[in-house]
């Protein structure tokens, strides 16, 4: 798939860097605060890795918590489901080489969530962003950052040609983040995890480029 050769060298080298720390440093010192050198993406506040197969009560303190998936499905997530959340992740990035990252401060390598991009018409270069953080971190800004810095990494590294986006009726802080962001609504869908019809939304890479003065 043309996916896996975009930004394929980059990727594989955050993972040897990856790799090479978990061999030097305890496991779990990594699963709450990974070496600073790891991270695919940054942003002021945040640093962005890649999913492993040990990152199972990491992935429990997010998706566990039925105040973070309220708004995607119509029941708290089974210890079973979020197993399953975490092998998908970690397959999209062998497949796709994306993932919903888990993200970290920087200061103190606290775990803050997950935000990044799943396959959706992958044939098309069009992929789907999300955001999911713990509720700590809620109304500080870093939904907005970690999604700011996908979309950048998305359009300038991977070459998407298209992003979209989808959130609950009620989610009006998702659809903030989105618009913000320069995303526009294109429609409604039925989402599968709720059964409710989702707002969503689109960003090309000409609308990206035009907000962003012709930036390649
Ligand atoms: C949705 C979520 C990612 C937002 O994260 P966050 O870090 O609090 O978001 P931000 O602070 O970056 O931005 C939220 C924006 O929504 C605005 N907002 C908050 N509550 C709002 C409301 N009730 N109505 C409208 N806007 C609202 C904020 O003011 C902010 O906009 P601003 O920067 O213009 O002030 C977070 O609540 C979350 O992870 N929820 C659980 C998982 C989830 O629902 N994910 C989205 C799935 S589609």
């Amino acid at each position: 798939m043309a996916m896996k050769s975009m930004g394929r060298s980059s990727q594989s080298v955050s993972r040897l860097i990856w790799s090479q720390s978990i061999l030097v440093r305890g496991r779990d010192h990594l699963l709450s605060s990974p070496p600073m050198n790891a991270f695919l993406l940054r942003t002021p506040r945040l640093g962005f890795r890649y999913w492993t197969s040990d990152d199972l009560p990491l992935a429990r303190s997010l998706w566990s918590d039925p105040a973070v998936t309220k708004l995607m499905a119509s029941e708290p997530w089974s210890n079973q489901k979020v197993q399953d959340r975490l092998n998908t992740e970690i397959n999209n990035a062998e497949i796709h080489g994306v993932q919903y990252w888990p993200i970290f401060l920087l200061t103190d390598g606290s775990f803050v969530g997950a935000c990044g991009l799943k396959p959706y018409k992958p044939e098309e270069r069009i992929f789907e962003m999300g955001y999911h953080l713990v509720p700590s971190a809620w109304g500080k800004g870093m939904a907005s950052e970690a999604a700011g810095a996908v979309v950048k990494y998305a359009f300038q590294t991977l070459n998407l040609a298209a992003i979209f986006a989808g959130h609950h009726p009620d989610n009006a802080p998702s659809g903030r983040v989105l618009e913000k962001l320069g995303f526009r609504r294109i429609g409604e869908k039925r989402f599968e995890g709720t059964g409710l019809m989702h707002v969503t939304y689109q960003l090309t890479v000409e609308e990206y480029r035009t907000r962003h003065g012709g930036a390649s």
